[in-house]
């Protein structure tokens, strides 16, 4: 679709969030408004996206940049409404036919609504077609006036609106196609005349077909496409609706949720089938996990990769690699960077962070694994700590396959320990240990006879 581009208005300031983001940066189920709404935009590839930015424009633009695809940006210095801030994005509109606009703060508009329209509009060789819907409340939106045909007349904003206006149910998502030509002729003709005294851009529709261009309506099926959020009330029950849609979506595919409560799994999550999730666990970010898992109760789980049948119980992972057959918890955290390699066993109150852990190895309780490369089935006793930083730098810790780590041994980097060795229990260990040796760094046991009645007599 290389003659369409997308505009993005996402310049306004949302003061009532009272928040130091902009509007379009507030999150639904921890991804930016504007993100949802750019997904949707790349999923039907135009020729190019363009954001309107503004108010916290460095915050929009870093979060654009974060998001690694390419779109462009445009100014809007100052809110002046919505067809002034499309007037910034002229470049855009000159170097497409049809353009889709779409607002950076309604995070439900989805691709099929949008190619719905877009074959209404083409089709229909119209001069704009505009997404409308029929909400449950429809104040504060725009009222769809139609004709005798069904075409659209115009668009009437609430404070405008006279009562029997306002009785209209039909009202404008925010979404439109544009012939962009079409566009480009009315945008320089709009007023600031109105009650908001703002550039409308739904003042377009009724220029364009004044000019003698059909003007057309896509009735959306969803009605949640136009939900936005003007307050933290509002994003809460965004967050909620859309909760409700990953999850039955999730349940579809064959995903066990017995209870939800506190099950919260953000939209780029995929789970595989027969995967349980338990109470109180958030899934977010960019996460793949595998079937027939088990995760939660009271898990955090962001941005990692989980392949089949491991279990994740009151864990915290980050941007990690668990493989088949782990198993995790209770009480553990993966921090970022670390690889956990098939049928691991990672104990409570284990901490691996930017590790490799080779296959079959037990880190059963109470233990620290950071930058380590450790082989596999390898055995970790309680309380085992791989002291990687001096306090400027940090260094890694080498474990070959099959080694045995006694209970409380202190690794202190950069040091290896080769296959099959063994560290005897509580040593500090600062030197490499060839394979299949036992190092062993402590004091022999010292008995002092008698020392408690000499305790005694002092104390007299
Ligand atoms: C707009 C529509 C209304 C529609 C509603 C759907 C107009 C005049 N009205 O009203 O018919 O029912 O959306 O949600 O267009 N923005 C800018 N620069 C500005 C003003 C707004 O970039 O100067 C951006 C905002 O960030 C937001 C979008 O445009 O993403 C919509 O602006 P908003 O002020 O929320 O418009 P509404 O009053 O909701
Ligand atoms: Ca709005």
């Amino acid at each position: 679709m290389n003659k369409t581009a997308c505009i993005v208005l996402a310049a306004g300031d949302g003061k009532r969030m009272k928040s130091h983001k902009p509007k379009v940066l507030m999150n639904v189920l921890f991804k930016p408004m504007l993100g949802w709404v750019l997904d949707s935009a790349e999923g039907i590839s135009p020729g190019e996206i363009c954001v309107v930015v503004g108010s916290g424009e460095e915050q929009v633009k870093k979060y654009l940049e974060g998001r690694g695809r390419s779109c462009t940006t445009a100014r809007q210095a100052e809110r002046k409404g919505t067809g002034h801030a499309v007037m910034q994005a002229e470049n855009t509109l000159k170097n497409s036919e049809n353009v889709l606009i779409l607002c950076g703060d309604a995070p439900f508009i989805d691709e099929e609504t949008v190619l719905n329209a877009l074959k209404v509009h083409t089709e229909g060789g119209c001069g704009v077609t505009v997404i409308t819907a029929v909400p449950d409340d429809p104040f504060g939106y725009g009222r769809i006036i139609r004709d005798e045909k069904g075409d659209l007349l115009k668009i009437v904003e609430q404070k405008d609106a006279s009562k029997e206006e306002l009785a209209v149910k039909e009202i404008n998502s925010g979404a439109y196609w544009f012939n962009s030509r079409a566009l480009l002729e009315a945008l320089p003709k709009l007023s600031q005349s109105n009650a908001a005294g703002e550039y409308y851009l739904t003042d377009a529709v009724s220029l364009i077909r004044e000019s003698g261009k059909r003007a057309a309506v896509s009735t959306a099926q969803n009605k949640y496409i136009v939900l936005g959020a003007n307050s933290r009330t509002d994003l809460s029950s965004l967050n909620e609706y859309a909760r409700e849609r990953v999850l039955a979506e999730l349940m579809e595919g064959g995903v066990e949720i017995p209870c939800r409560d506190g099950v919260i799994i953000g939209k780029d999550v995929r789970i595989g089938q027969d995967t349980v999730i338990l109470p109180n666990t958030i899934i977010r970010g960019r996460c793949r996990i595998g079937s027939s898992c088990e995760i939660g109760p009271s898990s955090l789980i962001e941005s990692c990769t989980v392949g089949d049948g491991v279990i994740l119980n009151n864990v915290q992972a980050y941007e990690s690699v668990v493989e088949s057959g782990a198993k995790i918890g209770p009480f553990a955290q993966l921090r970022p960077g670390s690889h956990i390699g098939q049928n691991v066993k990672i104990g409570d109150f284990v901490e691996i962070k930017n590790s490799n852990i080779g296959e079959k190895t037990s880190v059963a309780h109470l233990a620290y694994l950071g930058d380590a490369d450790v082989g596999r089935g390898v055995n970790f006793g309680c309380g085992c700590i791989t002291a990687n930083y001096d306090g400027v730098n940090k260094f890694r810790t080498k474990i070959g396959d099959d080694a045995f780590i006694g209970c409380n041994t202190n690794l202190i980097a950069p040091v290896e320990i080769g296959a099959n060795a063994s560290t005897g229990a509580g040593s500090t260990i600062t030197e490499n240990v060839p394979a299949d040796s036992l190092a062993l760094e402590r004091a022999d046991t010292k008995i002092i006879e008698h020392w408690e009645k000499n305790r005694l007599r002092k104390k007299k």
